[in-house]
């Protein structure tokens, strides 16, 4: 008798221990469930959650999902970045590449669809008040050399142009000033330039309905030079349909809302509230350039050297210690951003390359992309000039 009762306080006992468990469980579904990513609300282009079967997400951290598109193309970016990140990257292109990329933070999935893989990047974003984000998709070819004939004919007759003018506006949202709201265009507003009006189109970028921002096309330019210079600079890989991605700060107040010097007014507030919420993913880099505006493969290469890496070995990275790595640098970032809380205008502008679904290795330099680069700096040094 003494033993059943103790077998079934046991019992009694290992059935409360499973009904907190369950508890717990639901619980922490629960907090998962309220820290699910949702759509990014700044995206400008490409695949859109809900329209298309994979998109762009926020995670609750305030970084970029990217889903893996299907092979070859998703396996191809998601390489392409861990070989560039890798913690034992000693190649000193891809070192100094670095910079010009969002920071990759190994992959992600949710643990309901765990089979559904994300590449977790930088949101180049963030710390922005009132961001105006651009896509601009760079080089005289969008299909890459393996591209069958169909899918080359859909290219050049989406956009014949492309081969002339080496770029092509994919969308972009800018912040208006006296309205308070953001205007976009989508890709067909990029499709429809021509020779003559690519220049006022991509003005418009630049344009808040009150002034044109100079200060911004000139920051843009000096970066787009220093991505040039790392194409010059190098001849082992080639870009196909990888795009730019500029953001400049859209608010008056620049610095000063993060200062709280001057307050936004609600109407700014409501728009950037999403962007607002964090600074915590600062766009500095470990590696400073090497560079400035002329050649730098030789400085590069007399420093390092380093064996060159051809094709793509598979680093495989740890996605938690790639977390730890961000959580890490976003502490250091934000002291950093404290230190610069007057910086200059450099840090209010971003021009990053993305989407590297077509990158090949090779060996000769990028004529494609760099005649494209050098086209963007022509048309913006106009509209500097006009
Ligand atoms: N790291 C990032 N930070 C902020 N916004 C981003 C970032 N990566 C992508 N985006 C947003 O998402 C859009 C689409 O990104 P991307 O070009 O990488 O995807 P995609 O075109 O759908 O992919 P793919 O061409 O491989 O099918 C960009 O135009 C930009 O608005
Ligand atoms: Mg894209």
């Amino acid at each position: 008798m003494a033993t059943e009762d103790r077998v079934l306080k046991s019992s009694v006992a290992a059935g409360d221990g499973a009904h907190n468990e369950n508890a717990a469980e639901r619980k922490s579904r629960k907090a998962e469930r309220a820290r699910a990513p949702v759509p990014l609300s700044h995206q400008v282009a490409g695949h859109k959650y809900g329209v298309h079967k994979v998109g762009i997400l926020q995670h609750y951290d305030g970084t970029v999902l990217k889903q893996l598109q299907p092979p070859p193309r998703g396996p191809c970016e998601m390489q392409f970045y861990t070989q560039v990140f890798a913690q034992d990257c000693t190649d000193p292109h891809l070192l100094s590449l670095q910079q010009h990329l969002p920071k990759y933070y190994g992959t992600w999935s949710s643990p309901d669809k765990p089979n559904e893989l994300y590449m977790k990047l930088e949101d180049v974003a963030r710390r922005f008040t009132c961001p105006c984000i651009m896509d601009v998709k760079i080089g005289r070819k969008s299909f890459d050399p393996f591209a069958s004939k169909e899918k080359q004919e859909e290219h050049i007759r989406k956009y014949p142009l492309m081969e002339e003018i080496g770029f092509l506006i994919l969308g972009m949202r800018v912040y208006h000033i006296a309205s308070g709201s953001y205007i976009s265009h989508e890709q067909f507003f990029g499709r429809s330039l021509t020779k003559e009006t690519l220049k006022t189109g991509l003005a418009r970028f630049f344009h808040n309905g009150e002034e044109l921002r100079k200060d911004a096309i000139s920051t843009s330019i000096h970066k787009i030079r220093n991505i040039l210079c790392w194409f010059e600079g190098q001849k082992q890989l080639h870009f196909y349909a990888s795009s730019l991605l500029f953001v400049y700060e859209g608010s008056h107040h620049i610095g000063n809302a993060k200062n709280g010097n001057k307050a936004l007014t609600g109407q700014e507030y409501r728009q950037a509230e999403p962007e607002n919420k964090s600074n915590a993913h600062l766009s500095i880099s470990k590696l400073k350039n090497s560079c400035g505006h002329t050649n730098c493969s030789s400085i590069l290469e007399a420093i390092h050297n380093v064996k060159k890496v051809n094709g793509f070995g598979s680093h495989s990275l740890h996605h938690q210690s790639l977390g730890m790595m961000a959580d890490m640098e976003a502490k250091e970032n934000t002291v950093a951003e404290g230190k610069r809380s007057n910086g200059g205008k450099e840090e209010n502008v971003e021009v990053r390359m993305i989407d590297f679904a077509h990158v090949f290795p090779s060996d000769s330099s990028d004529d494609g992309y760099m005649y494209g680069l050098r086209s963007l700096i022509c048309v913006l040094e106009q509209i500097l000039q006009d």
